[in-house]
Parts: structure tokens; sequence; C-alpha cells
């Protein structure tokens, strides 16, 4: 546990990275960072059963490196999710968010997640708990609507109702859930994205802070987003092609002290000695940075390598240097 230090400085949320369970771990926060610095990372969503009833170490280790850090929790009990905010701020995390967009069945068997969007009171008196209980920020990932509660006037309501208790800053996945009938992955493809809708949050709550997620893949889109509220926050693409965090470092942050894929690897050599003398598998570790290459001349051998030679019992970073002869320097 890392030892509580307060104040913190506020936090830069131009760009962040997503929640994305299975993915996002400590593994893959600690090799983002690396290649951005300045993006703000999240937590998988956990759930206030496992921090309360859990083993609350395992869930929420992470290395000191990945700092600024978020929390993610999914929960619906105000006094349940005032706890969690408190161990949050305990374990040192920079922001306590509460997921209200995961439309899975068993988030809403929990009654948690997108299902929340129709209990805006309900939400607002969990902010409100959570804020009583930390000094760390609170803040929601919300859809803009779930099933045919898809009007503006709705998340404009739900919103407004949370910001009444003092809450800033709104992660906004643009486009809404349908709770029946669609997976959780069908739900992040089917239902249209609508950025419009966020960008009018923006301007009817200037004092909040907006930030737009949902198909962000060039700097471009993230540009033209970023002209128009306070910050976006890559998913897929940060996981799928995580050199798109390296161009957002340059064009976003102007950070010109970028460094080579190959220094990145580098810099992932001692994490991953480290890990391994901890017991973790090569593969925990590796199957997070397949897509480094992606587009490049080698990435199918980097790929390769990495899939077949990492699942070995004798892996080490021996074998992450095999696959990195495969690459030309890039
Ligand atoms: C594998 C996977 C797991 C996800 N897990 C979570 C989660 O734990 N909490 C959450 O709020 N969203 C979760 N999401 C949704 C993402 O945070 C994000 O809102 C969504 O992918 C849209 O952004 P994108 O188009 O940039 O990927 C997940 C997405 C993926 C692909």
């Amino acid at each position: 546990m890392n030892a509580p230090k307060t104040p913190k400085p506020p936090l830069n949320r131009t760009v962040s990275v997503a929640p994305m369970m299975g993915w996002t771990d400590r593994h893959d926060r600690y090799f983002l960072r690396l290649i951005s610095p300045n993006a703000l990372l999240y937590t998988v969503m956990i759930t206030t059963g496992a921090l309360i009833y859990g083993k609350k170490f395992s869930v929420l280790e992470y290395n000191p490196e990945e700092h600024p850090v978020a929390l993610q929790l999914g929960g619906s009990d105000p006094k349940e999710l005032a706890e969690c905010a408190r161990i949050a701020e305990q374990y040192n995390y920079d922001e306590v968010n509460l997921n209200c967009g995961c439309p899975s069945d068993r988030v809403q068997k929990g009654k948690f997640g997108a299902c929340l969007m129709a209990e805006p009171a309900l939400v607002a008196d969990c902010i409100d708990a959570m804020q009583q209980a930390t000094t760390l920020p609170v803040t929601v990932k919300t859809r803009i609507g779930i099933d045919n509660q898809d009007s503006y006037e709705f998340l404009l309501d739900f919103v407004g109702k949370i910001a009444d208790k003092g809450c800033k800053t709104f992660i906004i996945h643009a486009r809404k859930a349908l709770l029946n009938g669609l997976s959780p992955a069908e739900n992040r493809t089917v239902p249209p994205l609508n950025y419009e809708r966020a960008y009018q949050l923006k301007r009817d709550f200037p004092h909040l802070n907006i930030i737009l997620n949902g198909g962000l893949q060039t700097v471009e889109t993230v540009q033209g987003a970023l002209a128009q509220c306070d910050g976006v926050m890559i998913g897929r693409e940060a996981y799928t092609n995580p050199w798109f965090m390296a161009q957002l470092e340059e064009t976003v942050f102007g950070n010109t002290a970028a460094k080579t894929r190959h220094q990145i690897i580098e810099e992932l050599m001692p994490y991953i000695d480290r890990s391994l003398a901890e017991g973790v598998p090569l593969k925990d570790i590796t199957r997070h940075i397949l897509g480094l290459y992606q587009g490049l001349p080698g990435a199918r051998r980097w790929r390769q390598i990495l899939s077949s030679e990492a699942y070995k019992p004798a892996a080490n970073s021996n074998t992450v240097r095999l696959a990195l002869a495969q690459v030309p320097e890039s």
C-alpha cells in the first residue's frame, strides 16, 4: 500500500485511458505509462463487494509509476461506495470513478453500471456519500442514454442531478446502451456514436469537466473533440495500438521527448525481470504489448514470438529480446 499524500495537485484530464476489464490491469498501465507520461490511467471496474468482502490488496495493487491513476468502482449502495472511496484514498489513488455505463447482464443483476442511468437520484446519493468520505475527486462515467430513454433531456437531467451534489467531472461514452439483447461488445459498436450530445452538455454546463469517450482513433478526431470539450478518454485504440498514445503525447501535449518503441521495450525489461521474480508469468505482461508495432515491418513476427514463446514455462525477458530482434528499430 502506498502512503496517502495530501493535498494532491489537480489532475490533467486532457487525455485518459479508459477502464477496460481484462485489459487495463497494472501491467498494461505500467507499459502505457512508459509511452504516455501525461495520460490519466484508469483501473478496470472493481465492485464494492470485491473490495469490501474480497482480497483487497490483490485487486487494488498497482505500481507507484502508474500515477496518476483512478480507481473505477461498480456499485449502487451509497454506504458501500463511501467505504470504497475511503479505501481508494488510503491506497493513494488519484480519483474515484463510478461506473454508470457498463451494460453486462452480470452488472445489471447487481443493479449497477448503465442501468443506474434510470436512477439519477440514487446516483446523486452515491456520489454525495463518496464525496463525504474522501478528498479525492469523485467522477462519473456514463452513456448518453439507455434503451428508449435516449433524449438529450434525459441525459441533461441525469448529469444535472449529480452535478447538483458537487460532482464536477463526467466521462461521456457517447452512445446509448441497450440493456436487453446486446452483448457488452455489441454495446460498444452497435448504438451509433453521438459526440454532439457531449458537446451540448459542455455548452449547457460550462463549469463541468466533460470528457468525451467512444471511437476516438485518430489524432484529428481527438483534436476536434478537444476543441469542444475538456478531455478525451481513449479505450480500444490505446490497447490494440498503444503507439497511438505516443502520437497523442506529441500532438496534444507537445511532448517532443518521445522515445522509440524499442526504447519503451528496453525500459520495460527491468519491470519484466522484477515481475517474473515475484512469480508473475511473462505472458501476463507480454499480452499487453502485442500491438506495439502495429502496421510496421516485423509486427507479425513480434506478435507470433510473444504469443507462442511467452507462454512456455522457461519464458523470461530474453524471450522479449528475441522478439525485439525481429523488428527494425522504430
Ligand atoms: C475489453 C473491454 C473492457 C471494458 N471494461 C470496462 C470497465 O471495466 N469499465 C468501464 O467503464 N468501461 C469498460 N469498457 C468500455 C470502455 O471503457 C470504453 O467506454 C469503450 O470501449 C468505448 O471507448 P473506445 O471506443 O475508445 O474503445 C470496456 C471496454 C472493453 C473493450
